[in-house]
C-alpha cells in the first residue's frame, strides 16, 4: 500500500479494506505514513464517514498501535477478585463527575481504574483537576496502578505513553487539523484507549450541547451508539448516557473550584445536578460490574465515598487535608435587570474560565489551579438587578477583559412572564 492511494480510496468515498486500514494506523505509529498525510485521510474520514466495520476495524488497528492492560487478576489485598468498571466522558463544562464517582463505585467493592486525560480548549480535564492538590501526582506505573486497584479500589491517573499510541499523535493531528469533529474518529479514539485499558464494564457519558462536541442530539445519538457497538463486539459491557451540556454542571469552573465542589458531594452535599448525575453513573457503572440493588447516594450520605476519596489522594501523594489554592483577583458578573435566569451557556462559561487560566491553548501548557468562574444563581431561580451571576477567579488581572467578554451573552434573565411561557411552551 502506500499513504496516497489510501487518502484517494476514502476522498473518493470508497470504503477501506482491513488491510488498508491496518497498514495505515501501523504506518502512522511508526512514523511511516507522515502527518499531513494522516491529516488529509483524517479530513477524507470526517467529510466520508466510515461504515460500522470499518470503524471496528480502525479501532482495532489503534489498539494494537500499543499495550494492553489487563485486570483479570485483580485481587483485593485479602485475596478476593476484583472486577473492574471505569466510565467516560466525551467532555464538558463543570465535568467533575469523575472526582466523586471513582471513590464512590470503589466503596462498593468495584475496582475504578480510570485514566484520564489533561483538559484542551475550553474543557476541563481531570487530572488538571487533581493536580491543584497540594502534592498529587498523575503518573503512575502499571504496577503502582494494580497495587492502588487493590489496596484503595480507585486510582485516577494518567494513561501511559504506551496506551493506543497511535491515538496519541492523531489526537494532536485532529486538534489542529479541524477534524476532532467526526464520530468514527471521536469513537474510535475513546474506545481504543478504553479497550487497551481492559476495563470489564464501561459507561459513557456522551455529552450533548452547547459545551459538548455534539450540539445536537441526533449526532450524539449516533455517537452513543456507535461506541457502545465497539464495546460490545470487544467484550466490554457497554451503556451509554445522553446528558445535557448546554449548561455548566454545577456551580463550580477551573481546576480548584471544581475539586472544592467535588467534595461537597463527597460530604453529602453538592449541587443537585452534580450529585444527581453522580449517582445514576455509579448505578450503571455497579450494574455492569454485577452489583444491583444498592443506591449509591447512601455512600455519599455515610461518608463511605469520602473515606475511599481521601485514602486515594493520599495514595498518589496529595494531602486530602489541604488547603486548596485560592486566585489572587476576582472580579463579580452582576445583573443588569430583574427576572428570572433561563439559560448559562456552557460554551461561553467554558471559554470564559479558560481565559481566566484554567485551560490551555497548547499541549504542554501550564495551567492556572485557582483560575476559573464560580456561578452563584441556578436555573429557574429569581434575578434582581445588581446581583452577583457569577465569580471570576484568576491570578493574573489582565485576564478578566477577555473572560467578561466570553461572557456577555451567556447569562439569559427573563421577565417571569417571558419565562414562564417558554417554560410551559418547552413542557407541551
Ligand atoms: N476524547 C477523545 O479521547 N478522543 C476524541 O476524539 C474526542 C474526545
Amino acid at each position: 500500500f502506500d499513504a496516497i492511494e489510501v487518502i484517494r480510496a476514502k476522498r473518493d468515498g470508497q470504503r477501506l479494506s482491513d488491510e488498508q486500514i491496518d497498514w495505515v494506523v501501523d504506518a502512522f505509529t511508526r512514523g511511516v505514513v507522515a502527518d499531513e498525510q494522516m491529516s488529509a485521510l483524517a479530513m477524507a474520514i470526517l467529510l466520508n464517514g466510515m461504515d460500522r466495520a470499518e470503524i471496528a476495524r480502525w479501532t482495532r488497528a489503534m489498539i494494537a498501535s500499543g499495550e494492553r492492560m489487563d485486570f483479570t487478576g485483580l485481587r483485593t489485598a485479602d485475596g478476593r477478585p476484583l472486577v473492574t468498571a471505569d466510565k467516560h466522558s466525551t467532555g464538558g463544562v463543570g465535568d467533575k463527575i469523575t472526582l466523586p464517582l471513582a471513590p464512590l463505585v470503589a466503596s462498593y467493592g468495584v475496582a475504578v481504574p480510570q485514566l484520564s486525560g489533561r483538559g484542551l480548549g475550553h474543557t476541563g480535564g481531570t487530572l488538571d483537576k487533581l493536580e491543584a492538590i497540594p502534592g498529587w501526582r498523575a503518573e503512575l506505573s502499571g504496577e503502582q496502578i494494580m497495587r492502588q486497584l487493590s489496596e484503595v479500589g480507585a486510582v485516577v491517573c494518567a494513561a501511559g505513553a504506551g496506551l493506543a499510541p497511535a491515538d496519541k499523535r492523531l489526537y494532536a493531528l485532529r486538534d489542529v487539523t479541524g477534524t476532532v469533529e467526526s464520530i468514527p474518529l471521536i469513537a474510535s479514539s475513546i474506545m481504543s484507549k478504553k479497550i487497551a485499558e481492559g476495563t470489564r464494564a464501561l459507561v459513557l457519558d456522551v455529552k450533548c450541547g452547547s459545551g459538548a462536541f455534539m450540539k445536537d442530539e441526533a449526532d450524539a445519538r449516533e455517537l452513543a451508539r456507535t461506541m457502545v457497538e465497539i464495546g460490545r463486539d470487544a467484550g466490554v459491557d457497554t451503556t451509554a448516557l445522553l446528558t445535557d451540556m448546554s449548561a455548566p454542571l454545577g456551580r463550580a469552573v477551573g481546576n480548584a473550584l471544581e475539586v472544592a465542589e467535588a467534595l461537597e458531594v463527597l460530604a453529602g452535599g453538592g449541587p443537585p445536578d452534580v450529585v444527581e448525575l453522580t449517582v445514576e453513573l455509579a448505578r450503571h457503572m455497579l450494574a455492569g460490574a454485577g452489583v444491583s440493588d444498592v443506591d449509591p447516594a447512601e455512600h455519599l450520605a455515610d461518608g463511605r465515598a469520602m473515606d475511599v476519596w481521601r485514602r486515594m489522594v493520599a495514595a498518589q501523594g496529595g494531602d486530602p487535608d489541604a488547603a486548596l489554592p485560592r486566585a489572587r483577583h476576582t472580579q463579580t458578573v452582576t445583573a443588569s435587570h430583574d427576572g428570572v435566569l433561563t439559560g448559562t451557556d456552557a460554551m461561553a462559561v467554558g471559554l470564559a474560565a479558560w481565559r481566566l487560566g484554567a485551560g490551555r491553548a497548547r499541549q504542554g501548557d501550564p495551567v492556572q489551579a485557582a483560575a476559573g468562574v464560580e456561578l452563584h444563581i441556578g436555573l429557574g431561580e429569581p434575578v434582581h438587578a445588581g446581583d452577583v451571576l457569577a465569580t471570576l477567579h484568576t491570578d493574573e488581572p489582565e485576564r478578566f477583559d477577555r473572560a467578561r467578554a466570553a461572557l456577555a451573552d451567556a447569562f439569559v434573565v427573563q421577565a417571569p412572564d417571558l419565562a414562564r411561557d417558554a417554560s410551559l411552551r418547552a413542557r407541551s
